[in-house]
């Protein structure tokens, strides 16, 4: 049997790790696909060295353009790989742009497609996420979903029960794979942060940085917040953009009691999340990470695809909301960021192992 296992963007890489590991051991044949969508080293490569991903076998180099642009192009580039390389299914995760066109060159040539982290749903769909992950979840032969909602999700939109897995969360498998190693990263010590003495916040998504508007109130926010405690701020490249384009550079890089740095590698930013006394974010992976490691997270959107976080883990929404984020933040100091909350049933670090076992029984 032989898989090809695709990943484009930064969350992809956390999460085709464990699979591509656990089809190796239970004696897959797969090949890993690269499409090109983040390409900067701090984006995409640290990622494939720090988690042990083997080399791609194949680099679509499709890089960055607007969303048809970028969509069409790892279309264009893909379609010759299948062809070559005559799978017998193709993998897909999460719900970036590179998801879905690879997964729509796949079913359209005829072969089997997989997708992992299938079933989550914001049910917003002005996030170009949520429209990746309907239309590649319509086309898929074996969903692997992370948690219960995703399986009432894919039955209300009508899909097969016998095509549904409740698998667990392959990017928790990285986390608690990589948690140790995390511990001996010096971050702290580089960037002046104390244990439990800071938040760490990461912004990227478009409703949030893709406006002038967006842009103030995250200025805000970040104002508010730093006035409780020392904030700490790996810049994505689109936010670092975007800020400079408002004309608002300045007023952020003058903000005294915040730390901005370039996106930081796996382990480095997992040392942070896992010693922060809180995480600010508008990241799904963020939201997960956080519920599995036990720390607060406030979340700067006004849903969530990943509602377990809520109510079994550690996440509370905020939208952003300089002051709803704020008295949030004041909330969680005065019980000393100590977090209500479990971590959900199957993620246990063996959600991959789950999903090559099933695909052997499935596909063999
Ligand atoms: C993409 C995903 C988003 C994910 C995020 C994580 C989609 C629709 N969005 O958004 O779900 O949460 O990745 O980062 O697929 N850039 C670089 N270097 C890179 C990659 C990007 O400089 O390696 C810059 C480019 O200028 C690019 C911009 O960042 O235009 C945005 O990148 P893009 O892949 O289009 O979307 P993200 O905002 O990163």
């Amino acid at each position: 049997m032989k898989i090809l296992c695709v990943c484009g963007a930064r969350p992809n890489f956390m999460k085709i790790a464990p699979i591509v590991d656990a089809f190796s051991k239970a004696g897959i044949d797969r090949a890993i696909v690269h499409t090109g969508q983040h390409y900067s080293p701090e984006m995409s490569r640290n990622f494939f060295d720090q988690l042990e991903i083997p080399k791609p076998d194949v680099n679509l180099e499709a890089g960055p353009g607007s969303h048809a642009f970028q969509t069409a192009e790892i279309i264009r580039r893909f379609e010759p790989v299948v062809i070559d390389q005559k799978p017998d299914a193709v993998l897909v995760v999460g719900d970036v742009n590179s998801t879905i066109a690879c997964g729509l060159t796949a079913v359209k040539l005829g072969i089997k497609l997989i997708h992992v982290e299938a079933g989550l749903r914001s049910f917003d769909k002005a996030m170009p996420e949520e429209i990746n992950r309907i239309l590649t979840d319509s086309i898929s032969d074996m969903l692997f979903v992370s948690e219960p909602s995703g399986i009432e999700n894919l039955r209300r939109e009508g899909r097969p029960e016998e095509a549904v897995f409740l698998a667990g969360n392959v990017m928790i498998d990285t986390l608690f794979k990589r948690l140790s190693k995390a511990g001996n990263s010096d971050i702290l010590k580089r960037l002046g942060l104390k244990e439990k003495e800071f938040l760490t916040l990461t912004l990227h998504r478009p409703e949030n940085v893709d406006s002038r508007e967006s842009l103030l109130k995250a200025a805000e926010l970040i104002e508010r917040a730093s006035e409780q405690l020392k904030i700490v701020l790996p810049l994505h490249p689109r936010t670092k953009r975007a800020f400079k384009q408002a004309g608002l550079e300045e007023r952020i890089t003058g903000i005294e009691n915040l730390v901005i740095c370039p996106p930081l590698n796996y382990i480095d930013f997992l040392r942070l999340l896992s010693t922060n006394a809180c995480a600010l974010t508008d990241s799904g992976g963020v939201q997960e990470e956080t519920t599995a490691l036990g720390i607060p997270c406030i979340t700067l959107r006004k849903n969530t695809e990943r509602p377990i976080t809520i109510t079994e883990g550690t996440n509370t929404l905020t939208g952003l909301n300089p002051e709803k984020a704020a008295s949030q933040i004041k909330k969680l100091s005065e019980n000393n960021f100590k977090a209500e909350g479990r971590c959900p049933k199957l993620w246990d670090g063996k959600a991959a192992e789950r999903i090559a076992a099933e695909v052997i029984k499935t596909l063999a």
